[in-house]
């Protein structure tokens, strides 16, 4: 008994032998790890299978056509390539398989993850049954029609269906017992595919510009010095080098106007809704889009911000004259004068003969050398002259260090430029207004604290004040105090032409979209998202792109600094040397004063402890004097008294 099992497995392995060494040859081919089946329902094929390819290290599952398995969870994969087999040429109903198909193209299972090899006994019957609404170039499909014990291999695809394509069938090889695999077609995927016969893609955009009695095709290649569309112009133009590289053409659609209720813009609304295939128009990128259309590449680089002037500050900066030394140089300045001041006294009070050798004209003899002044100063002894010489150099050095600071800055005058955020934009309380761009409350919705912060602000601005056309927005930009929003590369032509080259120095921007890149769209899943991206990375990389970018956006006005070498030094810049000044002079009248009060007030004391000492003498005298009176009166009394007696 078990012998005649035995045989009899060997006879049903036999015959269906060269099915299974042609599955197994065809994902060994393919380089798959891992083959999902459907079969007959034959558990000895089935073994067979599995057998087979397990040994070459290929796992296997295996289902039947009329199991209620969940097709999409069956075949599902995220990472890794998956072979799938399907033999179609068992008894079972055609709609069984057509609902494979249905599902599998529900969840555009056509893509490079999915390997298929399809077995038929008759290749016209099998094309009805597939669906290849969802197929496009990547799809890779083959369909394996045996004839006897052989089998001619045909490599199926279709570029897009809703766009008209046809299914194309190729021959890719044969499978014999005694040859194997033999494979005629080498050539990968997209060499053999690339070219699309001309067919009808529809792409959009969005253009606000265009004249009536224009072709669109002929406003989106019109090269004009106005401002206007430059996005969809450049976008349009990547396009075009796109639709050249794989052969297909356009069907052009404009799209002019931004529904109040619509969040993600017309374009992407549309792609999701499958109005359209691509698009032409750069838009930024958001959770919000992503979910709704794929981004192809961010090619064009943008960013928007607020313009305005500023003018040099009227502030008197004290600073300008400690600044050319930093504190440090300061702090060693003075100490080394502090020394050199201590040094030379010492020196002046060992030499004996000088006669001024106090410690006020050691200062006022240093100080007198580092301002590089005439001194009142002579000596005839080497160590003061040696030590005087020093200082001599020491102050000459100093001193053209200084005014070769203050040339330096006078040559790059920094102007005090706001910096880079809306919050002090904001808080400077200048007169707003932007440019009605049809994204410009998209910006505003951005998440970020410091845009809703602002858009709080704006919010309080009047409805009618908010926009201006172009041309008053530059107007309002010369005038001070003025900010205006846009797209820097819509306005630099006018201020190119408007502003004088100190103005254009003094442009001060304040972004309200930070500087990135925004990308070209594809609908999700679209059959053109892998064409337009490899052509988008050709384009990127062979440097298309950036000319392209040159050719549609205008170069930032140069700021030309030269003008600064002949400029003339301002009343702002001499104040505070004025100030010096004055306050010398008026500490100088303060000491006067004092000195002077001081003066008279000690000589007032002076002169009244003088008085006080004569009246004192005075009254001494007056009580002195009668008694001398008296005495010489006695002397003289008695002197009269002797002659009196000498001439008796
Ligand atoms: C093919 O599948 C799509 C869904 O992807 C479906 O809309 C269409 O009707 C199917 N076509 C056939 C012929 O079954
Ligand atoms: C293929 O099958 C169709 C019907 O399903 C039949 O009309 C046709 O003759 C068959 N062709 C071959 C080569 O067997
Ligand atoms: C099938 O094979 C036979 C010879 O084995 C050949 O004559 C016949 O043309 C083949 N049929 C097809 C459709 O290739
Ligand atoms: C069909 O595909 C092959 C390559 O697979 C290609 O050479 C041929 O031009 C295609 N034919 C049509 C009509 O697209
Ligand atoms: C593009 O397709 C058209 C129509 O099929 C064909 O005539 C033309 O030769 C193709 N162009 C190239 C460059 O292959
Ligand atoms: C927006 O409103 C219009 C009618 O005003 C409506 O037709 C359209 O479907 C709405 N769009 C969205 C995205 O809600
Ligand atoms: C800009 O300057 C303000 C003060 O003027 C300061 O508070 C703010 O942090 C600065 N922001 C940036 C980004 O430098
Ligand atoms: C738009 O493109 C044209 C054509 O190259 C160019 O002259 C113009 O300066 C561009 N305008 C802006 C605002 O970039």
């Amino acid at each position: 008994m078990h012998f005649q099992n035995f045989f009899f497995l060997q006879l049903i392995v036999a015959l269906y032998a060269d099915e299974t060494n042609m599955i197994r040859d065809y994902f060994v081919f393919k380089d798959v790890t891992r083959v999902a089946g459907f079969s007959c329902g034959e558990i000895e094929n089935d073994y067979q299978v599995v057998k087979l390819l397990n040994d070459v290290g290929i796992m296997v599952s295996i289902n039947h056509f009329t199991s209620t398995i969940d097709v999409s969870r069956f075949l599902r994969t995220i990472y890794w390539n998956l072979g799938i087999f399907l033999d179609l040429r068992c008894s079972v109903a055609d709609e069984n398989i057509m609902k494979i198909f249905y599902e599998t193209s529900t969840h555009y299972m056509y893509d490079h993850l999915h390997q298929w090899l399809i077995l038929g006994n008759n290749m016209s019957h099998t094309v009805q049954l597939l669906n290849d609404s969802v197929f496009s170039i990547i799809t890779d499909i083959t369909i394996a029609i045996s004839n006897n014990s052989d089998y001619f291999l045909y490599d199926v695809y279709n570029h897009c269906k809703s766009c008209g394509g046809l299914i194309n069938i190729t021959e890719l090889g044969t499978w014999t017992g005694q040859d194997g695999l033999q494979i005629t077609l080498q050539t990968d995927k997209f060499s053999r595919r690339w070219d699309y016969h001309k067919m009808r893609i529809k792409v959009a955009g969005l253009t606000t510009g265009r004249r009536k009695d224009q072709s669109l095709v002929e406003y989106l290649r019109e090269q004009s010095i106005m401002y206007t569309d430059n996005w969809s112009k450049f976008g349009f133009a990547i396009m075009e080098h796109v639709k050249d590289l794989f052969n297909f053409t356009f069907e052009l659609i404009e799209l002019d106007h931004w529904e109040k209720n619509d969040s993600v813009g017309p374009l992407i609304s549309g792609l999701h809704q499958g109005k359209y295939h691509l698009g032409y128009f750069p838009s930024i990128l958001t959770i919000e889009r992503l979910n709704r259309a794929d981004v192809i590449l961010q090619v064009w680089p943008i960013r928007t911000c607020f313009i305005f002037l500023t003018k040099p500050s009227l502030k008197v900066d004290m600073n300008i004259i400690s600044r050319p030394f930093s504190r440090n140089v300061w702090y060693v300045i003075f100490l080394l004068i502090i020394i050199i001041i201590f040094a030379l006294w010492i020196i002046l009070k060992l030499e004996t003969h000088v006669a001024n050798s106090d410690y006020g004209i050691t200062v006022l003899i240093t100080v007198a050398a580092l301002c590089q002044q005439g001194l009142p100063f002579i000596s005839t002894q080497f160590s003061s002259r040696v030590a005087f010489l020093h200082t001599l150099i020491f102050g000459l050095l100093v001193y053209n260090y200084y005014s070769a600071a203050i040339v330096s800055s006078r040559l790059n005058v920094p102007l005090d430029k706001m910096n880079d955020s809306l919050y002090s934009l904001v808080k400077s309380k200048m007169k707003l207004a932007a440019y009605k761009d049809i994204y410009f409350n998209y910006l505003l919705r951005y998440p970020a604290d410091d845009v809703q912060y602002f858009a709080k602000y704006w919010n309080t601005i009047p409805e009618d004040k908010r926009f201006f056309s172009l041309e008053d927005g530059v107007k309002g930009i010369s005038n001070l105090r003025f900010a205006y929003h846009a797209e820097p590369t819509n306005v630099y032509p006018l201020i190119d032409r408007s502003f004088d080259k100190e103005m254009i120095c003094q442009l001060t921007e304040v972004h309200l979209f930070r500087p990135g890149s925004i990308g070209l769209w594809s609908a999700q899943r679209s059959p053109f998202q892998e064409i337009t991206k490899i052509g988008l990375i050709r384009i990127y990389t062979s440097g298309i792109r950036k000319r392209e970018v040159l050719r549609w956006s205008y170069r930032k006005p140069y700021c030309n600094k030269d003008k600064h070498y002949v400029s003339s030094v301002t009343i702002h810049e001499m104040i505070p040397i004025i100030l010096v000044l004055c306050f010398g002079i008026v500490s100088s009248a303060v000491i006067c004063f004092m000195e002077n009060v001081v003066f008279h007030i000690m000589h007032k004391k002076q002169q009244q402890t003088k008085e006080s000492e004569n009246r004192l003498k005075k009254r001494n005298q007056k009580n002195i004097v009668p008694q001398i009176k008296t005495i010489v009166k006695t002397k003289k009394l008695l002197t009269i008294k002797r002659n009196i007696i000498f001439k008796k």
